[in-house]
């Protein structure tokens, strides 16, 4: 409980400065260059779609993201309200090649990615969850993060495969090549479980694109983030979801050892793909620690699978049996929203005590060095997936992961920090951290040289080939060209074919 309201108030600081900064909403050049397209939005779609400026709580709201360092003060936002009224707006975007954003759940941890000085397109209108009982399929609106979509399906007894923590969004989860679920041993990574993505193409066509339909997009929007245009809807696979077993359990320093310990044996032994655990060591203030979440996709764990870990004493621990949606709202991921982040990543075969140890004394490197540079919480997180995860897809084929013969498991690091001045820093950090644990894991032995990076985790500069493969970047810019030769996605932030 100490930790909790540590955290709550440690967590409202950057969001009042952060209101200080946009509310302020002063008129810049960019603002008389961009008004009448902005105008000429309001004018050109339905009465149901809306255009905000600076001062609208809508326009706070519309450029708020969890990473104030992926914030940017557009000149307006526009929520559209129909795929149409998306096309109209492609359309004039792309005739008068304004710079736009298109934003999910604003959960990009790299800058510029859904956010621009130009105009934003903030999707949170399209929040349908529509069941389909006989299909046993979903239409998810693209604007809506996990946890809703959890909830809605719910009181059916089904569920999706997707995000860990609270408040992430659908879309670029999916768009990214996610995901790595809870339930992602059982069923796959969540690319696996799409049917079809209703697609406003880059010249306004709204098109349903499924592996019948149109494969190569199919493949492409599979990790191809933006490039093809901007999807409105989603239909997912479901699958019975019962009650669930787990939560947040956190550590003083003095048990890492013993959590590694309990980290490398989960990571080695354990084959029941009900069973999942993300180990996150961490400094908070500059001060390591280490918190566990545990998940079972049952009403209790079988015995022997989580007992290294229950049987270390804690700091604090809310396993329980619960819901799904509530699982997923105890993960610790709002107490840094509003501070700036970097997220970077590694994909990793086997997770050995040797490469954990190293993985903890990344942290308290960087955690102690880094407080210093208005450090916050720096986090190395092992997430470790069983070698079976990629079997589960009905076709082998999409954008991401560049190869299908070996499945990794995506270590993430994740910095989060206060003040702009040091943002070179800590994605210099970010990078060195990454590459020194990548290093490691090669000397090892483990054959992770040019396994494929996950570009949901990747830090900005990460080349498309480390991401997607030689074959598989000829294979997009070409499909990229097909579906926009205009390059009216171009003009908006992302990983770019
Ligand atoms: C706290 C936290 C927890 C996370 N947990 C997980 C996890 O458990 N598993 C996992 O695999 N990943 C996880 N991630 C990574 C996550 O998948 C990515 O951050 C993802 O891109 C977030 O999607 P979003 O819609 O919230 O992001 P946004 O910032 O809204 O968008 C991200 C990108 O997608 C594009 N995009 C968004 N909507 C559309 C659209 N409708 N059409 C076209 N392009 C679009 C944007 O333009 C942008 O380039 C996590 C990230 C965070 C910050
Ligand atoms: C795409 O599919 C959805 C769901 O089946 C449907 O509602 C929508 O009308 C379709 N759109 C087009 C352009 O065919
Ligand atoms: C976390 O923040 C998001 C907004 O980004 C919100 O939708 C979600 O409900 C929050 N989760 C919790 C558990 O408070
Ligand atoms: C800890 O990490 C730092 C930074 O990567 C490295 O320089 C140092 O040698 C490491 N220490 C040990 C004991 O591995």
């Amino acid at each position: 409980m100490f930790l909790r309201s540590l955290l709550q108030v440690v967590a409202i600081t950057p969001l009042i400065l952060l209101g200080h900064n946009y509310a302020a909403g002063e008129a810049s050049a960019n603002g008389l260059l961009f008004d009448p397209i902005c105008k000429q939005i309001s004018r050109g779609t339905s009465a149901a779609t809306s255009v905000h400026y600076p001062g609208d709580l809508q326009y706070f709201e519309d450029i708020s993201h969890w990473a104030s360092s992926s914030a940017q003060r557009a000149m307006c936002t526009v929520r559209p309200a129909t795929a149409a009224d998306v096309g109209t707006i492609l359309r004039i975007l792309g005739s008068n090649r304004t710079p736009f954003a298109v934003k999910g759940g604003g959960h990009a941890s790299n800058p510029g990615f859904s956010s621009t000085a130009g105009v934003l397109i903030a999707m949170s209108r399209f929040s349908e969850v529509t069941y389909g009982a006989a299909s046993e399929t979903v239409v998810v609106g693209a604007g809506l993060i996990w946890d809703d979509v959890y909830a809605a399906l719910a009181p059916h007894n089904r569920n999706v495969v997707g995000g860990r923590v609270t408040g992430v969004g659908v879309a670029g989860f999916i768009l990214g090549g996610g995901g790595y679920s809870w339930l992602t041993n059982q069923y796959g990574l969540t690319i696996d479980t799409v049917t079809a993505f209703e697609l406003v193409k880059p010249d306004g066509v709204i098109v349903n694109v499924t592996e019948a339909s149109d494969p190569d997009l199919f493949f492409g929007l599979k990790g191809g983030y933006n490039n093809f245009g901007i999807v409105t809807r989603f239909t997912l696979r479901t699958f019975p979801q019962g009650r669930v077993w787990g939560g947040l359990t956190t550590y003083l320093f003095t048990k890492i050892a013993d959590v590694t310990a309990a980290t490398a044996r989960f990571s080695a032994s354990v084959t029941d793909p009900k069973a999942s655990i993300i180990s996150m060591y961490n400094t908070l203030f500059g001060v390591p620690g280490i918190f566990v979440l545990m998940f079972y996709d049952g009403l209790e764990p079988p015995e022997g699978i989580f007992d290294d870990f229950l049987k270390i004493p804690h700091l604090t621990s809310d396993v329980s049996s619960r819901d799904f949606v509530s699982l997923v709202k105890a993960a610790p991921a709002n107490f840094t929203y509003g501070r700036r982040a970097v997220f970077n990543t590694v994909s990793i075969e086997n997770y050995t005590p040797t490469l954990l140890e190293a993985i903890h004394n990344e942290t308290v490197f960087w955690g102690t060095r880094l407080a210093l540079k208005s450090g916050f919480f720096i986090t190395c997180d092992v997430e470790p997936f069983l070698p079976t995860i990629l079997s589960h897809a009905s076709s082998s084929s999409s954008a991401y992961p560049a190869t299908r013969s070996t499945r990794f498991s995506p270590f993430h690091l994740y910095f989060a920090w206060t003040l702009s001045v040091f943002d070179a820093d800590f994605h210099e950090a970010a990078r060195q951290s990454a590459a020194r644990i990548k290093e490691l894991a090669v000397r090892e032995g483990q054959k992770v040289a040019d396994a494929p990076t996950y570009p949901n985790l990747a830090i900005y500069d990460t080349p498309l080939e480390a991401m997607y493969g030689t074959d598989n970047v000829a294979k997009l810019k070409a499909l990229k060209n097909k579906v926009d030769p205009e390059n009216v996605m171009g003009l908006a932030g992302g990983f770019k074919f």
